[in-house]
C-alpha cells in the first residue's frame, strides 16, 4: 500500500484496488469481451475540446440544477450499481449519506443489498429505483409499488440487458455473491442462484438469463406505466430513433448509457452517441448520460452535449471501498469541486450556460 495523497478519481481505483478481494473488483471495474467499449468510454470524453469563453465574471458558479423535480446542488446522480455491501459493509446506506452529503441524487438498484426503505431513512437526497423486469411480473410489479411507497420519485427502467453481457473476468474468477450478502428484492430461491458459480461461470450471468425477461420489448412500457404514478427514464438508449421511441411510449426521458461498457462490447461511446440522442429528442424529455465519467470537465462537456445531468458509476465504489461513506463523499465533492472549476474556467456561472458551441 502506498501512502501517496489521492487528488482526483483515478486514485481511488487504484487505492481500492489494493483492498477488495480480486473477484469484488473484477466485478466492478471490469466490462464485456475484449473491453473496447470500457477503454472507448474514457477516451470520447476526451477527444471532445472545449471551445472556453474568457471574461465572463465566474466569481460566482452555480452548479445547482432540477431534474424530473429532484433538485440537485450539481447536476450528478449516483448510478445504479448492484451489490455495494460488497465494497462497504453498510453498502446503500452509505452511499445515501454520501450523496446527501454532496448534494447529489441516488439511483437505487434493484440488486441492492440495503432495504430501500432503510436507504430512504439514511438520508435526504433525491432517491430514484432502478428497475430489472423480472419473468415474475408480479415480483416485478411489487418491486416497483415497493419503491413508490418508500419515497421513490422516478423509475429508471435498464433496457440494455436482456441478457448479461459476456464478461470474462466474472467467468475466470467464478463471480458470485456470499449467501451472507442480503439482497432484499429476491425471493429465498432466487437468492442462493447467486451464491455459488460452476467453474468458469459467472453466478450473475446464470441468475440473469433464469429470471430476467428477455422478451421485454416496447409494449411492456405501458404494462410498467399501468402499474406506477411515478416518472420513467428508459436507461441504455443509444440510439435517437429509440429515444423518440421511448418518448413516445410515454416515458418521461432517456439515459443514454452502455452499461458501463458492460454488456455489448464494442458499443458505441456514450459520449459519441450523446449528439444524435440529444438531437432526436428536441428538447423534449429529460437527457441523462454515463459512462466513464470521471473528471469535472467530463460533467461540463456532457451538459454541452445536451445533458441535464450525469450518472457516476464506479468511482463512488470505489470511495466506498477506501472508507466507507466517507471515502464515496469524498469521491463525489472531488468530482462537484473539478466541475465547479471547469465551469468557471470555461466561462459558464450556471448550467445554462454551458451550451453546445463550447465544444469544437
Ligand atoms: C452497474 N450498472 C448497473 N446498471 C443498472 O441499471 N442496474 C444495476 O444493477 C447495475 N449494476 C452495476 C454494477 C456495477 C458494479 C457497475 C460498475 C455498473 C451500470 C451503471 O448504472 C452505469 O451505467 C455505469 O456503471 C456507468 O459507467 P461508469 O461511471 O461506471 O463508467
Ligand atoms: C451489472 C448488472 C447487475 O452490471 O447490472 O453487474
Amino acid at each position: 500500500m502506498t501512502d501517496a495523497p489521492v487528488v482526483n478519481l483515478h486514485g481511488y481505483e487504484a487505492r481500492a484496488a489494493e483492498r477488495l478481494p480480486r473477484m469484488v473488483f473484477d466485478y466492478f471495474a471490469g466490462g464485456a469481451g475484449d473491453e473496447v467499449t470500457l477503454r472507448e468510454a474514457r477516451h470520447a470524453w476526451d477527444a471532445l475540446a472545449v471551445r472556453y469563453r474568457v471574461l465572463r465574471d465566474v466569481a460566482q458558479v452555480s452548479l445547482a440544477t432540477t431534474v424530473l423535480g429532484a433538485a440537485l446542488d450539481w447536476p450528478v446522480l449516483v448510478a445504479p450499481m448492484a451489490f455495494q455491501a460488497l465494497a462497504d459493509p453498510e453498502g446503500e446506506l452509505a452511499t445515501m449519506r454520501a450523496a446527501t452529503g454532496t448534494g447529489s441524487g441516488l439511483v437505487l438498484s434493484t440488486l441492492a443489498t440495503r432495504p430501500i426503505e432503510a436507504v430512504r431513512a439514511a438520508g435526504t437526497a433525491p432517491l430514484w429505483f432502478q428497475l430489472y423486469v423480472f419473468k415474475d411480473r408480479g415480483l416485478t410489479a411489487a418491486m416497483v409499488a415497493r419503491a413508490e411507497a418508500a419515497g421513490a420519485t422516478a423509475l429508471v427502467l435498464t433496457v440494455d440487458a436482456p441478457l448479461l453481457g459476456r464478461r470474462e473476468r466474472d467467468l475466470l474468477n467464478g463471480f458470485h455473491v456470499p449467501p451472507d450478502t442480503p439482497i432484499p428484492n429476491l425471493a429465498p430461491e432466487a437468492r442462493r442462484d447467486l451464491a455459488a458459480a460452476p467453474l468458469a461461470a459467472s453466478a450473475l450471468g446464470e441468475f440473469t438469463a433464469r429470471h430476467w425477461d428477455p422478451s421485454l420489448s416496447w409494449r411492456d412500457l405501458a404494462w410498467l406505466q399501468a402499474r406506477t404514478r411515478l416518472p420513467i427514464l428508459v436507461k441504455g438508449v443509444v440510439r435517437g430513433d429509440d429515444a423518440r421511441e421511448s418518448l413516445a411510449h410515454g416515458a418521461a426521458g432517456v439515459i443514454v448509457s452502455n452499461h458501463g461498457g458492460r454488456q455489448l462490447d464494442t458499443a458505441v461511446a456514450t459520449a459519441r452517441a450523446l449528439p444524435e440522442v440529444a438531437d432526436a429528442m428536441a428538447g423534449a424529455g429529460t437527457l441523462l448520460v454515463d459512462g466513464g465519467v470521471r473528471r469535472g470537465t467530463d460533467v461540463l462537456k456532457a451538459l454541452a452535449l445536451g445533458a441535464h445531468a450525469v450518472l457516476l458509476g464506479r468511482p463512488v465504489l470505489w470511495g466506498l471501498a477506501v472508507d466507507g461513506a466517507a471515502g464515496a463523499a469524498r469521491v463525489l465533492q472531488l468530482l462537484r469541486d473539478e466541475t465547479a472549476l471547469a465551469f468557471a474556467l470555461a466561462g459558464c456561472r450556471t448550467p445554462a450556460e454551458v451550451t453546445a458551441d463550447l465544444l469544437a
